[in-house]
């Protein structure tokens, strides 16, 4: 199994932090379905707990995974006394010893998955983890020809750090068709002390799997599809849809 190598985006989990803060809209959909289902839940990738620790306030059973030892540090050091098991681990290559009612994966962690023998080892720890009437939950953007295409440098947001140091965040992005990974890479910019510029450029590379290829892959590699929906409203997956969910169980 090749290395990991595509994680120079969350090597400071308090940028990831404070660009990513919201539970909201994908936290209430995974909540809601480990309310239903009961039991204990596995989230992969789940980064510095941005759905965990809600989830484990609400009483959830919830374990969380990822590959990177300081999003799970910065995890640890926000949840404090909070009941939940947190896990540094390859999600193509893990073994727990026990099994979970639901496994769901977060913030297109799935995505980071960039070659088909990648996605087919994490479905299979996945088939391995999951009770037998258990339920996996993966949730992809929808490939579209907006979002698939190169762009020069473009401004994305700003924010303010604690101490007011304005920090400008714009991007470069090229799509590669034939392996269908879309490498996006920030760069960030703001002044230190003294009123020197800082640069640092973080590149991310997302694989974009197309709607039959997502359901063909589940269908050869285990899982029967219950429920699919094109947002975390629920709403009805369509061509138009932002995102392609899928609410599995194991075919056997
Ligand atoms: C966009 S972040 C999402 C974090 C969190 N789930 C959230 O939604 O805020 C993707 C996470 O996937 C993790 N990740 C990427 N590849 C992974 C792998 N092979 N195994 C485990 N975690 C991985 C990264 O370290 C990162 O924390």
């Amino acid at each position: 199994m090749t290395t990991f190598t595509n994680l120079e985006e969350y090597a400071d989990p308090e940028i990831y932090d404070q660009e990513n803060t919201d539970f909201e809209p994908d936290g209430e959909f995974y909540l809601a379905y480990a309310q239903q289902i009961g039991g204990a839940v596995l989230e992969l990738g789940c980064g510095t707990g941005r759905i965990t620790i809600p989830m484990a306030q609400q009483g959830v059973d919830i374990t969380g995974l990822d590959i990177a030892p300081q999003m799970i540090a910065r995890a640890k050091s926000k949840a404090q006394q909070l009941s939940v098991q947190w896990i540094t681990a390859d999600t193509r290559d893990f073994a727990l010893s026990r099994t979970f009612r639901l496994i769901f994966e977060s913030g297109a962690t799935f995505q980071h998955m960039l070659t088909q023998a990648d996605q087919e080892n994490m479905l299979a720890r996945v088939r391995e983890h999951l009770e037998p009437d258990g339920r996996f939950i993966v949730g992809t953007i929808m490939p579209n020809i907006d979002l698939l295409k190169d762009e020069v440098e473009q401004e994305w947001f700003t924010y303010t750090q604690g101490d007011k140091q304005e920090v400008r965040v714009s991007g470069t992005q090229h799509f590669d068709w034939l392996s269908q990974i879309k490498t996006e890479t920030a760069i960030r910019r703001w002044k230190d002390l003294k009123g020197q510029e800082i640069v640092k450029h973080a590149p991310l590379s997302l694989r974009y799997t197309f709607p039959q290829e997502m359901k063909t892959l589940l269908h050869h590699n285990g899982f029967i599809i219950l429920e699919s929906f094109g947002d975390w409203d629920k709403s009805t997956l369509t061509q138009a849809s932002g995102h392609i969910i899928h609410v599995c169980r194991l075919a056997h």
